[in-house]
């Protein structure tokens, strides 16, 4: 069958499309009601069905036969150790750290927040939870304890499953403690922490909250998977929006397991054995998805890198993995293909290595710039697969179906929507705009299984923020365009979410950190133009009237702030200070106007502005401090 052919049956009838996707599942109970509408009016996918995500990624797959079979590769350059755990041995951990939660007393609907190197145990962790009913939050490591703090308190754990410790290249960062930090913050108290020890040399005095991983595991009775709704929210992902305060994703457990399961043969061309790398952190949605769940529930073997691209110890890293365990396809990050290239331009370390087995190399989480996907191209000699898609959604929205058949790879463009996804490209009044012109990228509702059921305590939210901009759509937020092909090309957010090298960050949030400096008056955090990470933060901030402090002071405490406030990873290492920021007549911030003059990109004044001088002053102050790309 076509790629067009097959889409165009999921758009025609996506409840034969759906239930077809459903029936490869298996099922405690097969869903009869496909598509249905919740009490608040929101679709839902195979509500009557029941099913369990652990069962599906582990279970299953022993009962057929495969016990045998390698489920996860670790490999940590870092703690320069590899572990090879099969489908039993993944069964045995899963189901006894699963009891070890009941014996805690953690039953279906409770919520654990998972804060975990990459290291196995946190894939324990999620299928343990996922195995009981137990709503699982990771938070990624490169978050500081007050980021932690504020999903505590938005998601109120009844316990917090960490490590010792992590290890960033070569440097140890003291996980337990920053729980512990986290936990004084936050006003929810969880009533336990089971700690992982790695004896990597960062142990702390123990808490009364305390529990030891392994100690629970070893007497912990092994727990079977419990039987869910297929609603059955299976985790919470936060992630950055428009406001200061992350919001809670909820995905629901049948139609997330059906689109994964879909997924992994229709886009990324992988059968049931073959080995699959996705070298992102289970911290965020790629690693959901494309590390633990898509590929265990296909009976994939699945690659848990605790590493980075560079540095641990070289360039060649990526090479050496797709050939030790002979990678079939690989997802990462353009970033990471930068991070390569810039180390080993004409790929010399790939002349070590033997990559044959690899078929395709899927890139997404930011825009894939031309000179990266050719450089991937001519290097890896296999055809780099840029596609598109979000936390929200939890699998692509845009790819080149390779599964279904390889379309031509057109640079600049996540090709074509995936089946399910009715991608239009809207004006302003919610028109749907000629091809070639640039607008909002926005899914025809209903939107396919695996999407976003809500946000978190906060359904308000959900609405105001994906339903209510263009009625009858999902608003994705970000902007772009069709060609006369039909292909789809993302342009880049249209609101103030911004992607650090792969990570998705709010500088609403950032903006409130700087702004809580006590000198600082006023303040705009915008995204700008990086070459190895695409876009990195910079604050441009006002200092009060009669402020005595140097500048020089301000900009490093403010840079601490974030740090401390929100994390490492947010990655602001500039801030320049300004006499004024400029701001239309009713006060609202020009930022798109600020990040055209910081990328030197041309750019009209806005007829509103309530002082064009301002725009001289701003590039002189960039052009001194040789920010962006002055
Ligand atoms: N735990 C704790 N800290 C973390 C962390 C984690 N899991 N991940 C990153 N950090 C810290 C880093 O140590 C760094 O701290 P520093 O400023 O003190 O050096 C900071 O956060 C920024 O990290 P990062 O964005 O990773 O930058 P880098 O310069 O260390 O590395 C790359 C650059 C390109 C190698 C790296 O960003 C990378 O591997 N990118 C791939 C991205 C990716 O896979 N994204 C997933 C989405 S698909
Ligand atoms: P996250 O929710 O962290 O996965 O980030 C999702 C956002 O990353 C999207 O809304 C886009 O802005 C951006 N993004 C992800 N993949 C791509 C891609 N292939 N091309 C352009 N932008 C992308």
């Amino acid at each position: 069958m076509t790629y067009q052919e097959f889409y165009s049956q999921s758009l025609n009838n996506p409840e034969a499309f759906w239930k077809q996707q459903a029936q490869k599942l298996s099922w405690y109970k097969d869903p009869e009601n496909i598509l249905t509408k919740n009490d608040d009016g929101h679709y839902q996918w195979f509500e009557d069905g029941k099913l369990n995500l652990s069962y599906l990624c582990i279970d299953k797959h022993i009962e057929d036969g495969f016990g045998r079979q390698n489920a996860i590769i670790y490999d940590s350059p870092v703690t320069n150790s590899k572990e090879i755990i099969t489908y039993n041995r993944l069964h045995k951990e899963v189901s006894k750290l699963a009891g070890a939660l009941k014996e805690i007393g953690l039953k279906k609907g409770d919520t654990a927040i998972i804060y975990m190197p990459m290291i196995p145990q946190a894939v324990y962790s999620m299928l343990a939870c996922a195995r009981i009913g137990v709503i699982h939050s990771v938070v990624f490591g490169g978050f500081a304890p007050n980021e932690l703090a504020i999903r505590i308190d938005d998601c109120k754990p009844r316990l917090i499953l960490t490590a010792s410790s992590g290890i960033e290249i070569d440097r140890i960062l003291p996980y337990k403690p920053f729980v512990d930090e986290a936990i004084k913050l936050a006003e929810h108290k969880p009533s336990s922490v089971i700690i992982y020890q790695r004896h990597l040399g960062a142990d702390t005095p123990g808490k009364p909250y305390d529990i030891d991983y392994v100690k629970a595991v070893s007497t912990a009775t092994p727990a079977d998977p419990v039987a869910l709704e297929s609603t059955h929210p299976s985790y919470i992902l936060y992630t950055s929006g428009t406001t200061g305060k992350p919001k809670g994703i909820i995905r629901d457990s049948g139609g997330y397991a059906t689109a994964l399961k879909f997924s992994m043969k229709y886009i990324y061309g992988v059968e049931q054995g073959d080995v699959y790398w996705a070298a992102s952190d289970v911290g965020w949605v790629v690693g959901h998805s494309y590390i633990v769940y898509g590929p265990l529930i296909n009976r994939n073997t699945t690659i848990l890198f605790e590493g980075k691209p560079v540095k641990t110890p070289d360039a060649s890293t990526f090479w050496r993995i797709i050939e030790e365990y002979k990678v079939k396809v690989m997802f990462t990050a353009p970033t990471a293909i930068r991070a390569i290239k810039k180390e080993d331009p004409n790929g010399n370390f790939l002349k070590e290595y033997d990559i044959s087995k690899l078929k395709y190399q899927f890139l997404a989480g930011e825009r894939c710039d031309v000179s990266t996907l050719k450089w991937a191209e001519e290097k890896l000699k296999v055809p780099v697969i840029d596609h598109w898609w979000q936390t929200e959604s939890g699998w692509p929205m845009l790819a080149n179906m390779v599964g279904v058949e390889l379309a031509k790879v057109k640079p600049g463009s996540a090709t074509f929507p995936v089946c399910g996804y009715d991608i239009q490209i809207l004006n302003d009044l919610g028109e749907v705009v000629p091809e070639g012109t640039e607008g909002f990228v926005v899914v025809k509702l209903p939107l396919p299984p695996g999407n976003l059921m809500n946000i978190w305590g906060n359904p308000e939210r959900f609405v105001a923020g994906y339903l209510e901009r263009f009625s009858g759509y999902y608003f994705s937020g970000d902007g772009g365009y069709k060609d006369k092909d039909g292909y789809v090309y993302i342009t880049g957010r249209v609101d103030d979410v911004i992607n650090v090298a792969g990570h998705r960050l709010s500088t609403a949030e950032m903006e409130e950190v700087v702004a809580s400096h006590a000198s600082v008056a006023e303040c705009a955090v915008i995204g700008i133009h990086d070459d190895l990470k695409g876009q990195i933060p910079l604050a441009l901030a006002v200092t009060k009237f009669g402020n005595e402090i140097a500048e020089s002071v301000i900009q490093d405490e403010v840079v601490q702030n974030i740090r401390k406030k929100i994390g490492a990873v947010a990655s602001l290492k500039q801030v320049i200070i300004v006499d004024r920021l400029p701001k239309t007549r009713s006060g609202k911030i020009l930022r798109k106007l600020l990040r055209s003059i910081a990328d030197n990109e041309p750019f009209t004044i806005p007829s509103t502005i309530d002082d064009p001088l301002i725009i001289d002053e701003i590039t002189h102050k960039l052009k001194t401090h040789k920010v962006g790309k002055h």
